[in-house]
Order: C-alpha cells, then structure tokens, then sequence
C-alpha cells in the first residue's frame, strides 16, 4: 500500500467501478456511474471533516445539533474529465465553489500544459478538493496541485476514480501533504500513459468523443 492512499473497498464502490471498466457499458451508463461513484467517494474524503454544535429547534423542542465546521469546500475539477466527477461530487456537497483547472496532457511528453484556470477569490481560504478521474502518470494532478499551491491553497486532497501506482507514488512524493483517495489502484501503465486494465480513456467516454 501506499502511504496517504485510500482505496474505498466499499462494495458499491466497487461495483460501479467494475461497470466503469467494462468496455460495454454505454456513454450514458458511463456518465452516471462516474456521478454516482464520485458522490460515494464525496463521503469518504469529507469523512474526518470538523463538526461544531449548532443550537436548532425541531418541531417538538430545542437541542443542540452537530453542523460542518471549520473551512469551506472547493472541488477543483482537472478538464475536462473531472467535470462529470465534480457534479457528483456537487451532488453531496451543492453549496461548495468550483475551481476550474485546465491541462491536457501533450501527447508525446505526456507532461501537463495549462490553458484554463479559475477560482474563487478566497480560494486560499478553502480546503480545496482535487478531483480527475485518472491518477495515470501523475503529471497532471502534481501540476493541478502546483499550480493551485501558487494560487495561495494550503489545505488539498486528492480524488479519483483509479489510480496507476506510479502515479500515485508520483504525486504523493511530489506532494506529501495531499492525501489520496481511489475507488481502485492497478499497477502499471502502457507507453501511451494509459492504465492498465484501466478503463480507457475518462473524457471521451464520458463525452462519446470517439
Ligand atoms: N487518462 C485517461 O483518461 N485514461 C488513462 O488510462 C490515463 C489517463
């Protein structure tokens, strides 16, 4: 295992990223699944979140109450295949920001470019959370991180459908105070950088773009 890696083993979890690798499961099937599946991984990675006790009056009396405390969320979705995660993610969370974070991976380097990035404003102030659904060689999620680091980000976490493990070694030595959290690991990639099995390629089954 890895350190600062979670793999949710929850049988649901699994179940829907079983559907996700299978390569006869439709656009569709596809697009609500990594919805779905990213709303259960949603619970885990705000499982340790801070409470606080609110006072609230039921409709019979008055008591004290347990209420999400301490920094506000972003989800940080990677374009574009990390939209269709960030609306599940949404889903659990809807009055989290949204911080867009644009880089392709250049396909003869692999390495990460970047062509779109916008946050809130006090996005510094936030516990912001990293969402693509591919960990593969890691390129991209370290230069998502670097990037939103400069932006004055102190508090991040890391979510994804499936992780590569030289991804995920990759990022947590690139960045150690970002833990990880997966539905699945596998061990390697192919020279393309996809995973192996994997599950192809997230945006264009997302989006039916080939
Ligand atoms: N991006 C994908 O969409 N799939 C992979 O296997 C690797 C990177």
């Amino acid at each position: 295992m890895i350190d600062g890696l979670t793999i949710v083993s929850h049988p649901l979890v699994q179940h829907k990223l079983t559907l996700l690798r299978d390569r006869n499961s439709s656009i569709q099937l596809f697009r609500t699944v990594v919805r779905e599946t990213a709303t259960l991984l949603c619970y885990e990675v705000t499982r340790d979140l801070p409470t606080e006790t609110v006072r609230i009056e039921t409709p019979i009396a008055e008591t004290d109450a347990p209420a999400i405390a301490g920094k506000k969320l972003v989800f940080a979705p990677i374009l574009r295949a990390g939209l269709a995660m960030a609306e599940g993610m949404l889903d659990l969370v809807p009055s989290a920001r949204v911080a867009h974070v644009g880089l392709y991976r250049d396909p003869f380097t692999l390495e990460a470019i970047e062509y779109y990035f916008k946050t809130p404003e006090d996005v510094s102030e936030r516990r912001v959370i990293v969402v693509d659904p591919m960990l593969a060689t890691g390129h991209t999620a370290i230069a998502a991180i670097d990037r939103l680091k400069e932006a004055g980000v102190a508090d991040m976490r890391f979510v994804c459908l499936l992780a590569a493990r030289p991804g995920a070694e990759a990022l947590r030595a690139a960045h150690p105070d970002v833990p990880i959290w997966a539905a699945g690991m596998d061990d390697r990639l192919n020279d393309h950088g996809y995973i192996v099995p994997g599950l192809g390629d997230a945006g264009d089954r997302t989006y039916g773009t080939r």
